[in-house]
C-alpha cells in the first residue's frame, strides 16, 4: 500500500472517533471525515452492499480525490471501511476522480476510474494542460491494486473532437455474452458533451467502439457521471450535465441530474433517446449512481449536494458531503419513479396518525399536533378541501422549525406547484434556497405527497414518486418542530413515522 493510502486510512480512523454520531446523519451516509462527493462503485458483493464515494478526509473542502468507502446489508445501516484509493501514482496525482466497479470472473473486484493528470506549466507559462485518462485498480473489494497497464483509455481512443480535459467518470457493465462495456462523459472540443463507448473481451484491454449519445446543444456543457441500464424494457441513460440553462421549472441552472430514456442499438452502439426529465426537483441531488439490489430492483443514489452551494456547509465542520436516500427506480410510460427505499419502514419507532384534521383559512399562525415532532420523521400527507368542489391558495408545512428556523414545504393550489424554502433554515450563506415543482397533470381533489427528514435533510416524494425534490438543511438540531398551515379550509390526514436506527 501507498505511503499516501495509508495515511488517509490512519488518519480518516482518528478523525471519525472525533465526530459524535449525534452530529451526522441518522441514516444517510455522510463523509468519514472531511469532504465527500459524487457515489462511485455502488455495487452487492459479498453479502453486503458496497458505497465508494469521492472523498478529502483532511478538510471539508473538495481537494485531491481519494475513494472513501462504507459498506451496508441494508443500504441504512452503514459501516465505515479503510479508505480504497489515493492519488498515488503518477497518472492520477492531480485526483482519483469518479467510476465503478464490478466482478471479474475469478471472483476478484475491479474499479474503473479517472486518472487526473496536470501538466505543469513551464516556468512563466500560466496555462497547464489537464489529462483525464480511464484506470484501473483489481482487488478484494476492500484493498486494490493499480493495474500496471493504467492508464487503459486514454488520449489516443479519443475521437478527434473529444477534449482530453473533460474525459471522466467511466460506467462499466457486463454484456450477455461476458464480455464488457464502458461508457464516459466527454467534453467536444466545440463546448458540447457526449458519452462515449468503449468495448473490452476482459475489462482490461480496451477499444473505442463510437459515440454513444450527444448533447447537440441542448443540456448544458459537459455531461458528467453516466449511468446505463435496463429498466422495464426501456435504456435508461441518466447524466449530470454541468452549466445548464433552465427551462421552465423542469432543468433548473446549473448542475443537474437528467434521465434519458430509449433504446439501445446494440449494433451500431447507439442510444436512441425517446424522453428526457430531471430526475430531481430539489436542490441538492447530483451525480447518482445505481446498483441492481439481489432481489432485482434497480436502486439510485445520489450527492445529496448542489456543486454550486456547497458555500450552504461552513468551513469548520468536520463532514461535509452526504448521500441521498437510496430510492427503487421503475418506468411507468415513458417515465421515471422513485420511490423510498422499502427498508426504511425497519426502522420506524412510534407511529402516530390523525385523520381529518381541520386546518381553516381564520386559523391564526400554523397547527402544531401532539406527537408530531422530530428531526428523523416519515410522514405521510394528504390533504384536501374541507367541501368538495372548494379550492384554497396554499398549504404548507414548517419542519425543523425552531423560534428562529424552519424549512418550509408549500403547496400552490392555483399554480399545481410544491415549493422547497430553506431560506430560513439557518444558512448564513446567499446561494440557492428555493426551488419549485411543477405537478403533472391537473389537482384532482387531494393531494398526497411523503415527506422524509433525517437531521441534515428532506426529500419529498410527490405523485407516488413521479417528481422528487430533495434538499440539504443544517438546521440546529433542537429546532424539532413540524407545524402545517393553508389559507383555506381544508381537512388532513397524516401518518407520522418516528425513524430510528437500532
Ligand atoms: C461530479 C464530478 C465528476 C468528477 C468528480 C471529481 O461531481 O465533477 O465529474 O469525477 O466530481 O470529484
Amino acid at each position: 500500500m501507498s505511503h499516501m493510502l495509508d495515511k488517509a486510512r490512519q488518519y480518516e480512523k482518528e478523525a471519525e472517533e472525533q465526530i459524535a454520531k449525534s452530529i451526522r446523519p441518522l441514516f444517510h451516509l455522510s463523509a468519514r471525515a472531511g469532504w465527500m462527493n459524487d457515489p462511485n462503485g455502488f455495487s452487492f458483493f459479498d453479502g453486503a452492499y458496497h458505497l465508494y464515494y469521492q472523498y478529502y478526509p483532511y478538510s471539508s473542502q473538495w481537494n485531491s480525490m481519494h475513494w472513501g468507502h462504507a459498506s451496508s446489508p441494508d443500504l441504512l445501516h452503514w459501516e465505515y471501511q479503510p479508505a480504497a484509493l489515493a492519488p498515488d501514482m503518477h497518472y492520477d496525482k492531480d485526483g482519483c476522480f469518479s467510476g465503478s466497479s464490478i466482478g471479474l470472473p475469478d471472483g476478484r473486484r475491479l474499479i474503473m476510474y479517472t486518472g487526473v493528470y496536470r501538466e505543469d506549466s513551464a516556468p512563466g507559462n500560466i496555462s497547464s494542460v489537464e489529462y483525464q485518462t480511464q484506470c484501473l485498480a483489481i482487488g478484494d473489494g476492500t484493498d486494490f491494486r493499480k493495474y500496471r497497464k493504467n492508464p487503459v483509455i486514454s488520449a489516443d481512443q479519443l475521437p478527434a473532437w473529444g477534449s482530453v480535459s473533460d474525459f471522466r467518470d467511466p460506467h462499466i457493465y457486463q454484456r450477455p455474452d461476458g464480455t464488457y462495456y464502458c461508457v464516459v462523459g466527454n467534453r467536444t472540443t466545440d463546448g458540447d458533451s457526449q458519452i462515449l463507448l468503449y468495448n473490452s473481451p476482459d475489462a482490461l484491454e480496451w477499444e473505442y467502439e463510437g459515440v454513444l449519445a450527444s448533447n447537440k446543444g441542448r443540456f448544458g456543457r459537459m455531461w458528467e457521471c453516466p449511468d446505463f441500464f435496463e429498466l422495464d424494457g426501456k435504456q435508461v441513460l441518466l447524466i449530470s450535465p454541468q452549466d445548464m440553462l433552465p427551462r421552465g421549472l423542469e432543468y433548473h441552472n446549473g448542475n443537474g441530474t437528467l434521465c434519458l430514456i430509449g433504446s439501445f442499438d446494440e449494433e451500431k452502439g447507439v442510444f436512441n433517446e425517446q424522453y428526457n426529465q430531471a430526475v430531481d426537483y430539489g436542490i441538492d441531488f447530483y451525480a447518482p449512481q445505481t446498483v441492481l439490489a439481489p432481489d432485482g430492483r434497480r436502486i439510485i443514489i445520489g450527492w445529496m449536494q448542489n456543486p454550486d452551494a456547497c458555500s450552504i456547509r461552513e468551513p469548520e465542520s468536520p463532514w461535509a458531503g452526504q448521500m441521498s436516500l437510496p430510492r427503487e427506480l421503475s418506468i411507468v410510460d415513458g417515465r421515471l419513479y422513485q420511490k423510498p427505499l422499502s427498508e426504511l419502514s425497519t426502522l420506524y419507532g412510534r407511529e402516530i396518525t390523525y385523520e381529518n384534521v381541520p386546518i381553516y383559512a381564520s386559523d391564526s399562525g400554523s397547527l402544531h399536533l401532539d406527537g408530531i415532532h422530530g428531526r428523523t420523521l416519515d410522514l405521510d400527507i394528504r390533504v384536501r378541501p374541507s367541501l368538495p368542489g372548494s379550492t384554497f391558495g396554499v398549504f404548507g408545512i414548517h419542519l425543523a422549525e425552531g423560534e428562529q428556523f424552519y424549512t418550509t414545504i408549500q403547496y400552490r393550489f392555483k399554480e399545481h406547484t410544491m415549493k422547497i424554502d430553506r431560506e430560513f433554515s439557518g444558512s448564513r450563506r446567499a446561494i440557492v434556497h428555493q426551488r419549485k415543482c411543477r405537478l403533472d397533470g391537473k389537482p384532482d381533489g387531494e393531494l398526497r405527497f411523503r415527506l422524509i427528514l433525517d437531521r441534515y435533510s428532506v426529500e419529498v416524494f410527490l405523485q407516488d414518486g413521479r417528481k422528487v425534490m430533495t434538499s440539504a438543511i443544517y438546521t440546529d438540531q433542537k429546532a424539532d418542530g413540524v407545524s402545517f398551515y393553508s389559507d383555506g379550509d381544508v381537512l388532513m390526514d397524516v401518518t407520522c413515522h418516528e425513524i430510528t436506527l437500532i
